[in-house]
């Protein structure tokens, strides 16, 4: 496929039958915006399960009504979460898949982040928790991921998609009318990034790096720790500025040039709350010694004002 983003937008229109009343898919909250926006578009309603600091930023599956999982066809899960970084362990997996064979939703596991940690192992992925629980039909589970992080080639549009083969067939009949097909000489590159390994170890090596130097040096004004993956640090905005993430953010452009991203806008405001807002997400893509200066000057916007 060309990027896991086309990806996740056609499996949802593949998933859900509108038909059926109250169509419903789950999704984390804060979220990578395409849930939602496959969600409306394949004529479902999107419901928000809230991911916040007080939980360490596991998504509260358990506050879905089961009213709501009556009627979900389709879930979403981010793990690694953008924008938060948390890793689903395998007892969240487990709950899942308990409740997908309890209501019978699909669920869609997006895990382009994998590839980017700050523990020992990597990150526990989809299929193999399904594998590790005896699931290994992979029944209502399917993965999405691309090169665009573990490559640091977004602009390529390579990614795959493994799993049930049951949905993967409903998958490519949508993909054969809609899909644009891969160029050849895409197809190459990719093959030739997936099958090497020494670039994404040293990709992974370069980001340790900067979160073990930039993550300190935030610390010191802002409510932020290290994530267990992907390359975005989810910064609490100081209260002693009295600015919220949206203002924090404009001042922060308009002043130090510093591009962040206001948190609100990568959640929706569920049961009263937005669980985005008073965060914001930072991107550690950029070299380290841009990363530093941009830490240096976020430093020096938030001591100027406290
Ligand atoms: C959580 C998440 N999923 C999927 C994507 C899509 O990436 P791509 O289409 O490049 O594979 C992104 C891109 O930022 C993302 O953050």
């Amino acid at each position: 496929m060309n990027g896991s983003r086309e990806a996740l937008f056609a499996f949802a229109q593949t998933v859900i039958d509108p038909g059926k009343p109250g169509a419903t898919v789950v999704c984390p909250n804060p979220f990578y915006q395409i849930y939602e926006g496959a969600a409306l578009l394949s004529g479902a309603q999107p419901y928000f399960a809230p991911s916040v600091a007080e939980r360490n930023f596991a998504v509260d599956w358990d506050s879905v009504p089961d009213e709501v999982w009556k009627r979900t066809q389709l879930i979403f899960v981010c793990s690694p979460g953008n924008p938060t970084g948390a890793v689903m362990p395998l007892s969240e997996w487990e709950k899942l898949f308990a409740l997908s064979d309890k209501y019978g939703f699909v669920i869609a596991s997006d895990e382009c982040y994998s590839e980017i940690y700050f523990r020992d192992e990597a990150p526990l992925g989809g299929l193999e928790a399904a594998t590790r629980l005896g699931r290994t039909d992979f029944k209502r589970l399917m993965m999405f991921t691309s090169l665009s992080k573990r490559s640091n080639v977004p602009g390529m549009r390579s990614g795959f998609v493994a799993g049930d083969a049951e949905l993967i067939k409903s998958f490519l009949l949508y993909r054969t009318y809609h899909g644009g097909a891969m160029s050849p000489t895409i197809q190459q590159a990719s093959i030739a990034a997936w099958n090497d390994e020494q670039h994404v170890v040293e990709n992974r090596a370069l980001y340790r790096q900067k979160f073990a130097e930039i993550t300190p040096m935030l610390a010191k004004v802002m409510d932020v720790a290290l994530p267990d993956a992907s390359f975005y640090l989810w910064a609490g905005v100081p209260q002693s500025l009295g600015m919220s993430d949206t203002e924090f953010a404009k001042a922060l452009l308009a002043q130090y040039n510093v591009t962040v991203l206001p948190g609100s806008y990568l959640a929706r405001e569920a049961n009263g709350i937005n669980p985005g807002a008073q965060r914001v997400r930072m991107a550690l893509v950029a070299e380290t010694a841009e990363c530093r200066e941009a830490a240096e000057r976020i430093v020096k916007f938030i001591q100027s004002r406290t």
